[in-house]
């Protein structure tokens, strides 16, 4: 595993992410705990990526559990259909919100969230875990957050 990040230094969102994705796939390979790639793939997406909040919501039994996460604190407890992160979970994909006030439902752990995507990952066809991105700017959030991502959401089931 790499004991550094090398992120690009670049304001080019694209290039940080094409140079992020492989390092994530090398940061986990050959570690069988998954929080322990969790908590780094966290670490590495806001070392890279500066998002105000980024973390893992798990299912277990009929709940979303906090997992981990970079950030302030956040809700531990999120139910199924609940929030933009029940919502991700019971729809079974992505959903990205570029203004959450405008979302029905949205659960505001922090007043200084404005935009948010949040992205599943299954496993035998049911949504395992979900990643939630949270950003204090109103419409953070694009096709090349959701494209690359969605890469790490795949590199992700791979450990489930
Ligand atoms: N806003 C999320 C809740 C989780 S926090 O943002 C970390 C939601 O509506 O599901």
């Amino acid at each position: 595993m790499a004991e550094e990040l090398i992120i690009a230094s670049t304001a080019d969102k694209a290039e940080r992410y094409a140079t992020l994705v492989p390092q994530i796939e090398s940061l986990v390979t050959g570690e069988p705990d998954l929080v322990a790639n969790l908590s780094n793939i966290a670490a590495a997406l806001r070392q890279t990526l500066n998002f105000f909040w980024v973390g893992f919501y798990l299912v277990k039994n009929d709940q979303l559990v906090l997992g981990p996460f970079q950030g302030p604190i956040a809700c531990t407890r999120i139910n199924f259909g609940k929030g933009v992160c029940g919502t991700s979970w019971k729809e079974k994909k992505t959903i990205l919100v570029p203004d959450v006030e405008a979302f029905p439902g949205h659960i505001a752990c922090s007043s200084a969230s404005k935009s948010e995507i949040v992205l599943p990952a299954f496993k035998n066809g049911e949504v395992a875990l979900v990643l939630d991105v949270d950003s204090d700017v109103l419409n953070d959030f694009d096709d090349t957050d959701q494209r690359e991502l969605e890469k790490v959401m795949r590199i992700i089931e791979t450990l489930l």
